[in-house]
């Protein structure tokens, strides 16, 4: 969600964009056809097409059916577009309008947090027959939370009870009540009979009761304050283009505020400013840019700005920080897991990132707080945030491009979740790195050897720790300076308060992971026997190590072995329900992919095994 969905800018003062939600039954394409005919936009050829279709598949008797304008759209829409969400385009002599249409099936987060991150209104259908349902609420929080703050709550098919003064206003109130807990939102209900037209583009002599204005009115007249052009200037920057020695221009759009030649930029995060010498376009040259406008920037001095930077008003700085808070709405399969490594992406920067703490799930349905461990798909929670580099960003609240965020799942490479940033936190860009005298080479010099963790990983029973410790006792007896980490006796100490769930198992190895790299610091080999079942946390492992320090081995005993084998009877209580969530049954092992080393544990003896693993490190110049 972050960044532009592909529609050009926010200059034009009079384009509102805006998106429609609710379920297929509530009447949405009705609604939007209905507009769109009555605005006099659908082309004569269309819709005498449109009629005749109606009276063959058509359920509005003899009327025109005005939802199968937009369900003829559908197929096409489906080919060209991966996202369910369409946006459609269409202009009234006072005001331009994107809408964006976003389907109610169960991917509705999805979709919705598609179509509303551009979006400064929500249209949100009841059908007055039913009134406020749970989805009603759920639809007004997520775009209260995606920063619309005009919201119209279109009482449907008010025909239907007799164009009853009553229904409507209890419809009304009672979803003013659940709308204070959103805050700052500001909500109009209209009554409607999109079938028919009533209060669609004209006042409904049905509804004599009624004297606020009609939908169309209310979209001309509702006042647009998107931020758009009014914010500071943030500028960025997709990619530097240097063709050659001379130039070099920075290119991307502009996110919000404008910008001119001869105007300062500070280069977020340096402290540096820059003056801007030209701005170039594909039409040209520009005397000054505006909110949304792609554009290659250059710049009077020498600097040195990459890919991924910010490029702000230096008198109105973005914060930067490594740390902050975040709404966070999930979008994957794959629970979210706090501990685990995610890209997240801001802007044009790529950075890896954790949630460092859920601090609470938020129940849609009644905006309560939960304490909660994980995300599922669709839940959206408040945690905190770290990433391995500081990232610029404005608050959500004040900028709605620099302040939203995506997570990429780094093996899947798919969108799994999007954020909005609260604040940052301070705590974190208080700390600094302290430079010491003595570091991890002298240290391992010291010791004659060089610093490394030898991870053994695999089921329960597959033979890691025997493995590991009979290794640990001839590296020994060899002069080396070892330290073994055994997962059951590190779960009796230092993760002591840690269980079996996902998230227990990747904080568990989080920890360990930590714990190992301290210890190559102190320039030890250092041995590490963890079933460690999850890719994203081994990797995770690598990653802060040193390059070649970092040995995976993978102990390949099968499941049926391990079974057989069941060297602590934990596979036994597992299979009588007397254990939860055991490795190999009713929790997953992903298989290494590439590990430095496998071996396998059967038809041989430890000793073996372990000579194997002695003639790795040798291979590698560890011993
Ligand atoms: S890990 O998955 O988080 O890496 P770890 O290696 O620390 O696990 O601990 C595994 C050890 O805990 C096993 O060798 C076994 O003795 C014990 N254990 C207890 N319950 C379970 C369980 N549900 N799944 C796996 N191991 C368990």
């Amino acid at each position: 969600m972050a960044g532009n969905a592909g529609v050009s800018g926010q200059r034009d003062k009079d384009l509102l964009r805006f998106l429609t939600c609710g379920s297929v039954d509530d009447g949405k394409s009705t609604l939007i056809g209905r507009l769109l005919h009555d605005c006099a936009l659908i082309p004569d050829d269309q819709l005498a097409a449109l009629e005749r279709e109606s009276r063959r598949f058509g359920t509005a008797g003899d009327d025109v059916d005005f939802s199968l304008l937009l369900d003829g759209l559908e197929d096409e829409r489906q080919q060209r577009i991966t996202i369910d969400v369409a946006f459609r385009f269409f202009a009234t002599p006072e005001r331009a309008f994107i809408v964006a249409d976003t389907p109610g099936h169960e991917q509705y987060t999805r979709n919705m947090a598609t179509g509303a991150s551009t979006s400064e209104l929500a249209v949100i259908l009841v059908d007055a027959r039913r009134g406020v349902l749970p989805q009603t609420k759920r639809h007004a929080f997520i775009c209260s939370l995606l920063g619309i703050r005009q919201i119209v709550l279109a009482v449907n098919k008010i025909d239907l009870v007799g164009f009853e003064e009553r229904s409507f206003e209890e419809i009304a109130a009672r979803f003013s009540a659940f709308a204070v807990g959103l805050g700052n939102v500001s909500i109009r209900a209209i009554p409607l009979a999109a079938r028919f037209g009533d209060n669609v583009t004209a006042r409904s002599a049905r509804t004599p009761w009624y004297h606020g204005p009609t939908l169309l009115e209310h979209l001309h007249s509702v006042e647009v304050s998107a931020g758009g052009s009014k914010g500071p200037f943030r500028f960025p920057v997709q990619w530097v283009n240097r063709p050659n020695g001379e130039f070099r221009g920075y290119c991307g759009t502009i996110a919000s505020g404008t910008i001119a030649p001869g105007e300062e930029v500070l280069i977020t995060g340096t402290g540096r400013c820059a003056r801007v010498k030209e701005i170039i376009t594909f039409g040209g040259r520009l005397d000054r840019a505006f909110t949304g406008d792609a554009i290659t920037l250059t710049l009077g001095n020498e600097t040195d700005v990459a890919r991924g930077d910010l490029l702000a008003d230096p008198d109105a700085s973005p914060e930067f920080v490594d740390q902050f808070a975040a709404h966070v709405i999930w979008l994957s399969e794959h629970p979210l897991v706090p501990g685990r490594s995610y890209l997240l992406r801001i802007g044009t920067r790529t950075v890896p990132a954790t949630v460092t703490a859920l601090k609470h799930r938020i129940d849609v349905d009644t905006l309560a707080h939960l304490a909660d461990r994980t995300l599922e798909l669709n839940e959206i929670g408040f945690c905190n945030l770290s990433t391995a580099a500081a990232v610029a960003f404005d608050p959500f609240e004040v900028n709605r491009d620099t302040g939203s965020f995506i997570l990429i799942d780094r093996f899947t490479n798919q969108t799994a979740g999007a954020g909005m940033i609260a604040f940052g936190l301070r705590r974190a860009s208080n700390l600094q790195w302290q430079t010491l005298t003595v570091g991890r080479e002298q240290r391992a010099a010291l010791k004659d050897q060089r610093a490394a963790v030898l991870w053994f990983t695999g089921l329960s029973g597959a033979g890691k720790s025997t493995i590991a410790d009979l290794a640990e006792k001839k590296l020994l007896a060899s002069g080396r300076h070892t330290m073994l980490l055994d997962g059951d006796n590190v779960r009796h100490g230092l993760n002591r308060d840690l269980g079996f769930t996902d998230a227990d198992r990747v904080e568990n190895i989080r920890r360990v992971g930590e714990v190992a790299k301290l210890m190559t610091e102190a320039g030890l080999i250092v041995l590490c026997s963890f079933i460690s079942p999850f890719r994203a946390e081994r990797r995770m492992v690598r990653e802060l190590t040193q390059p070649t320090e970092f040995i995976e081995i993978f102990v390949d005993t099968p499941l049926d072995e391990c079974i057989r084998r069941d060297p602590k009877g934990l596979y036994a209580k597992a299979k009588a329900g007397r254990l939860e969530h055991f490795t190999g049954l009713d929790s997953p092992y992903e298989t290494p992919e590439a590990p430095e080393l496998c071996v396998t544990t059967i038809g041989t003896t430890p000793e073996n095994v372990v000579e194997h693993v002695l003639d790795e490190l040798r291979r590698r110049r560890i011993i």
